[in-house]
Order: structure tokens, then sequence, then C-alpha cells
């Protein structure tokens, strides 16, 4: 069946990665990437399918709602996947601010473009909300998140996430928004902007710079490939139930030093460099304010209910995402340059 899909921040890490599988899986489909291409936001992410027929771009910025308002009165969409949104925890403790405009109120216009065109009938409906497993809070050593676990964010992008998720639940009680929400913990592979640990750390090995480990390092994360995130919202998006969240994790704990430890001595081998070289460069700093101690998903529901699980092992997405970043040298040099943000200019402005 055809459909026209609005998918919002799809220039960005996760959002390419979720406009790939869409535009290539379903032919049938019509995939509007809704991006302000903001620093976040890269086109060259999308350069192999900007030319398929059944892609389009919209550059508009989802904190003005006439914009929203716009490209949903020009498309008429049947389905919207939210991904826009400032995603960077450090970013948010030095401009909360930015987080509130893009994440709250950014996700506040989508949902009442999403019920103002369709509010005379929701059937075929959908709007998909990708959340984070942040707004959960801190675990301790033990436990795991599951989709009853209470809201309890620390940092402002949790409590800005938090925030856009209580809206999307809002929406469905009070108008009956058809909506599902995912909530997935960290991801990793190619396209990941060069803040995040891991590319971070990629890029730093690769120039022979610090590798900056926040604290003692012993925080933990469960870290999952995006292209098993991107199939889990593919998957939510067709057959979850409408009005409830899926949890979307790797069953997959690394302590930061450790994961740090893995990725120098892949990068070491792939390197040609002797053994030990990399952790060399590994440099205990100054802690993040607030830093959550532990996150880990229990991603139960989502396999028992719709046969979900995660497709690549830990070490095999580690070595394809390194991979990734040793052939692309040239996304890596024009992201860390700037010169990625020309690239819409060459490619879309009229
Ligand atoms: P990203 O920062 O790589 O990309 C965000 C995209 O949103 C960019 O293309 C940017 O240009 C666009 N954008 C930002 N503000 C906008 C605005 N005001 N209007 C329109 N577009 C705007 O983010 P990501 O890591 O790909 O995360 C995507 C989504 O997944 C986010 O909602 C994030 O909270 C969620 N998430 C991320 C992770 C993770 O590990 N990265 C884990 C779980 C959930
Ligand atoms: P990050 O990739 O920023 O994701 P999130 O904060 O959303 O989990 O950080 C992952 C973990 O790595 C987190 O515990 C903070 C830590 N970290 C460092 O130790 N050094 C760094 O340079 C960065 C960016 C993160």
């Amino acid at each position: 069946m055809s459909k026209r899909i609005i998918i919002t921040g799809g220039a960005g890490f996760i959002g390419s990665h979720v406009v790939r599988l869409f535009v290539t899986k379903y032919p049938e489909y019509t995939i509007i990437n809704l991006d302000a291409l903001t620093y976040a936001g890269n086109l060259e992410n999308l350069k192999d399918i900007e030319n398929h027929p059944n892609y389009i771009f919209e550059k508009a910025n989802i904190v003005d709602a006439e914009a929203v308002k716009a490209v949903f009165d020009k498309y008429k969409p049947d389905g919207v996947i939210h991904l826009a949104a400032e995603s960077h925890v450090d970013r948010s403790i030095t401009s909360p601010l930015d987080f509130v405009y893009t994440n709250v109120i950014g996700t506040v216009n989508l949902l009442n473009a999403a019920k103002e065109l369709w509010k005379k009938d929701y059937s075929g409906k959908r709007f998909h909300h990708v959340s984070t497993d942040e707004v959960y809070g801190a675990l301790g050593e033990t436990g795991f998140f599951t989709e009853a676990t209470k809201y309890d964010p620390h940092s402002p992008y949790s409590a800005s996430k938090a925030s856009s998720d209580h809206f999307v639940y809002a929406y469905s009680d009070t108008y009956g928004l058809p909506v599902v929400l995912t909530n997935c913990s960290n991801n990793y592979g190619p396209n990941h902007f060069p803040e995040k640990l891991i590319p971070l750390m990629i890029h730093n090995i690769i120039h022979n710079k610090p590798l900056p480990v926040y604290g003692d390092g012993k925080y933990t994360r469960d870290w999952l490939y995006v292209i098993d995130h991107a199939r889990a919202i593919d998957q939510v998006f067709h057959q979850g139930t409408v009005g409830e969240n899926y949890n979307v994790g790797g069953f997959n704990e690394w302590k930061n030093i450790d994961l740090v430890k893995l990725l120098c001595k892949q990068m070491d081998e792939k390197l040609e460099r002797p053994a030990g070289t990399s952790e060399q460069l590994i440099t205990f700093v100054k802690d993040r304010p607030g830093h959550d101690l532990r996150y880990a998903i229990d991603a139960s529901k989502i396999n028992k209910e719709l046969g979900w699980a995660p497709s690549v092992t830990f070490e095999e997405g580690l070595s394809k995402t390194i991979d990734w970043y040793l052939e692309n040298k040239e996304w890596l040099d024009h992201v860390t340059s700037g010169a990625y943000q020309a690239y819409y200019e060459q490619q879309y402005a009229h």
C-alpha cells in the first residue's frame, strides 16, 4: 500500500539510516525527510539515495509551527517518524534552552500538525516518536529499564526527551492521536557525529590525539548497532500497538573504559600499529556533571511481541563501524572542517 511518511531529523545519524531503510525497502512509499540541517544534519549521509524517485528533502525547522504546517499541507502524510532532536548530553548542559525549543516545542508542533491533518479520520495514520532510555534515569550496578520503569530524567537532554514523551502520550490520551514510541539505548555505527563517545575516540585514534574518558571510566552504557535500531523502528511503526512504547536495546553493556580499550585494540590491528599504541592516548578528564552511572535496557517486549532482535554482535558492529570511518575519511574530514554544511547549497538550494 502506498504511504507518504514524514521522517524528521533524517539528515542526522539515526535518521539517515531510517530514511535509507524506508526508501529502499518500500519503493511504494514516498519518504519526506524534514530536517533543519543544524550542525548535526548532514545530507552527505544520504548521497547514495538522494536521487531515488520516492525520496524528497524539505529543509524546515520544527520549532517553526507555520513551517511544519506548510510541509504537512503540501504532502498530507499518513505517517510521521519523529527523530529530529538536539541529541548530545554535553551540549544540553551548556545550552539547555536549545533542547527545550527543539525537543519539546518542536515535538508539540509536529503533534499539532498531525492532529489537525488527521482529526477527521485517524484510520491508517501513525505518529512514531523516537525516544531514549535516558528518560528512565540511572541504574545502580544491577537491574534493567522496562517499559514500566518510572521516568526520572537527570540531564537537560533527558528532561527534554521525557517532556516530549509525555506530550506524545497526552496527545494519545486527550485527542486519540495514534502514537507509538520507542525508547532506545546508545547507538553506534556509520554517520555518527564525532562528538559522541565512539566516533570521537575513532577520530582521535586516527589523529593520535588524547582519548578523553570522563571520571573513572566506570560509567556503563548498553550499545546497539544503528541499523538494528532502524529495523526496530520499521517493525514498531508498522506492527506496534497504538498508544504503547517499546524499549530497544542490545543486551550489550560496556563500561566506558573497557569499550575504549576494545576500540584501541581493534584500531591498532586495523591501522597496523604495535599493540598497546592507542591505549597510551587514554586520558582521564573531569567528569560530566550529573553523569548517569548505568543504563541497561530490557528489550524482551519488542522481542516477544514483534520478534525483533539485534542482528550483529558488538565486536562485529564495532569492527564494521571502524572500517566505515577508515574508508570514509572524507566524511570525517568534511564534518570536522565544517565543509559538509555546503553540501545542501550545492545539491538542493536554488
Ligand atoms: P543527531 O543529533 O545525529 O541528528 C539530529 C537531526 O535532527 C539532525 O539532522 C538535525 O539537523 C535535526 N534537527 C535538530 N534540530 C532540528 C529542528 N529544530 N528542526 C528540524 N530538524 C532538526 O541525532 P541522533 O543521534 O540521530 O538521534 C535521533 C533521535 O534518536 C533523537 O530524537 C534522539 O533523542 C534519539 N535517540 C538517539 C540515541 C543515540 O544513541 N544517538 C539513542 C536513543 C534515542
Ligand atoms: P555519549 O556518547 O555522549 O552518550 P550519552 O551521554 O547519551 O550516553 O557518552 C557515552 C558515555 O561516554 C557517557 O558515559 C559519557 C562518556 N564519554 C566520555 O567518557 N568521554 C567523551 O569524550 C564522551 C563524548 C563521552
